[in-house]
């Protein structure tokens, strides 16, 4: 067990347990937001379209978040059409209204992911028809929202550690690199930075945390990425690790999930920091389906996952901040029922956040909160 584990399952008392979720937070008490600003990081949740139907959590988001991301709403496949044919930007300008209404940071998501492209590239018939879809699409996102955008996830999981072709870029049945090639890559980052200069740009990826040989190989098929598309000069500013983890070492497929070993993630962190990149994590949750039924023995083990990863990932200064993939459990795409790899087989609703369904703080949060105030400030 990692000191940061051992020092913050030693301190998970019952009373350090019982005073974390007995109310939002005790006044006076710094919000995870806060605690991260005061060591130049930011801390941010992404949210979905609750913001203007649930009063409370939109006051929970408002405390606790110091930067906002629309969940899905600013996906290509979901922008909407006004009846001039104009894109209906309305769903992700709630989100922004709000970060601006309540000084939060605000960053996008995702400007091109294989599965949720928009029908203007999806028909199109030839390669220059497709490519002048994706730079419009880029170029429109990007002016929209110019100078608004903290950071862009530009492109969001390029890699497949199984179905990849040539290192590791998905192939079979990817619109992008069938009607593209891997220059898709190229062609929105350079779109991106010419739109919107002022945003950090980011390659966004997932199953890059654990020791699994799938998450080995990805790790190496992203270095490579990385190396491929600066050799070309991409404006690649930043690596998003999205960091959807999960207690125990069972996995959806059954097939090994590996566990989290810091030693391993630190070499890989270094490897992208090595090579002038800053690291932004971009949807932290934490599945606890490898976690025993009992509540309070479940939360220590989400808490402690979330401890150690954040005492690797924090240590870098070119770590720019944390973002959880929604604030509370009432939220959250793990506990939405949605997704079958995530109901657990005692049926128990998950508990993947830092507020629980009833927005009080359960150990996560606590976890959170020294996980920044231990970071060292940047
Ligand atoms: O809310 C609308 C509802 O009004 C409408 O009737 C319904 C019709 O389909 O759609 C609802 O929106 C759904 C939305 O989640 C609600 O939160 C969309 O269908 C559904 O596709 C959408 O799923 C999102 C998914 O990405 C696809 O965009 C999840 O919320 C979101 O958590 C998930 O996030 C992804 C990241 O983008 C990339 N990394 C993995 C992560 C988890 O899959």
């Amino acid at each position: 067990m990692s000191l940061a584990r051992r020092e913050f399952v030693a301190g998970l008392s019952a009373a350090a347990l019982a005073g974390a979720s007995s109310a939002i937070r005790a006044a006076g008490e710094p919000s995870l937001a806060e605690r991260a600003r005061r060591k130049g990081l930011f801390y941010g949740c992404s949210v979905a379209n609750q913001l203007d139907k649930d009063p409370a959590y939109a006051a929970a988001v408002a405390r606790e978040a110091g930067l906002l991301v629309a969940e899905f709403q600013n996906q290509w496949q979901y922008l909407g059409r006004k009846p001039d044919g104009a894109t209906d930007f309305s769903a992700g300008e709630v989100v922004a209204r709000f970060a601006a209404a309540h000084g939060q940071l605000l960053r996008g998501h995702a400007l091109i992911w294989f599965t949720r492209l928009g029908d203007p590239f999806k028909q199109a018939a030839s390669r220059a028809e497709a490519e002048r879809a994706l730079v419009a699409h880029v170029r429109e996102m990007c002016t929209h929202y110019a100078g608004r955008m903290q950071s862009w996830d530009v492109v969001n999981e390029p890699l497949d550690p199984f179905d990849g072709g040539p290192d590791g870029l998905r192939a079979r049945g990817d619109a992008l690199t069938e009607k593209l090639g891997p220059d898709y890559m190229d062609i929105a980052f350079h779109t991106a930075r010419e739109a919107d200069p002022k945003a950090i740009l980011v390659l966004n990826e997932a199953g890059i945390e654990n020791d699994a040989e799938r998450h080995e190989r990805q790790r190496r098929n992203l270095i490579g990425l990385i190396d491929r598309l600066q050799d070309r000069r991409v404006p690649v500013d930043a690596i998003g690790l999205q960091s959807h983890l999960r207690t125990g070492r069972q996995s959806s497929s059954g097939a090994g999930y590996g566990a989290f070993v810091p030693a391993k993630f630190e070499r890989f962190v270094s490897e992208i920091t090595a090579r002038g990149l800053r690291i932004i994590v971009t949807e932290l949750d934490v599945f606890d389906g490898g976690s025993p039924g009992d509540v309070a023995a479940r939360d220590r083990e989400v808490a402690a996952m979330y401890a150690d990863y954040l005492a690797i990932i924090l240590k870098p200064k070119q770590t720019l901040g944390v973002v959880t993939w929604g604030l509370s459990d009432r939220y959250s795409w793990i506990t939405g029922g949605t997704v079958d790899r995530f109901k657990r087989a005692d049926k128990l609703p998950s508990r993947p956040l830092p507020l629980d369904a009833d927005l009080r703080p359960t150990p996560c949060y606590a976890a959170l909160a020294a996980a920044f105030d231990a970071a060292p400030s940047r």
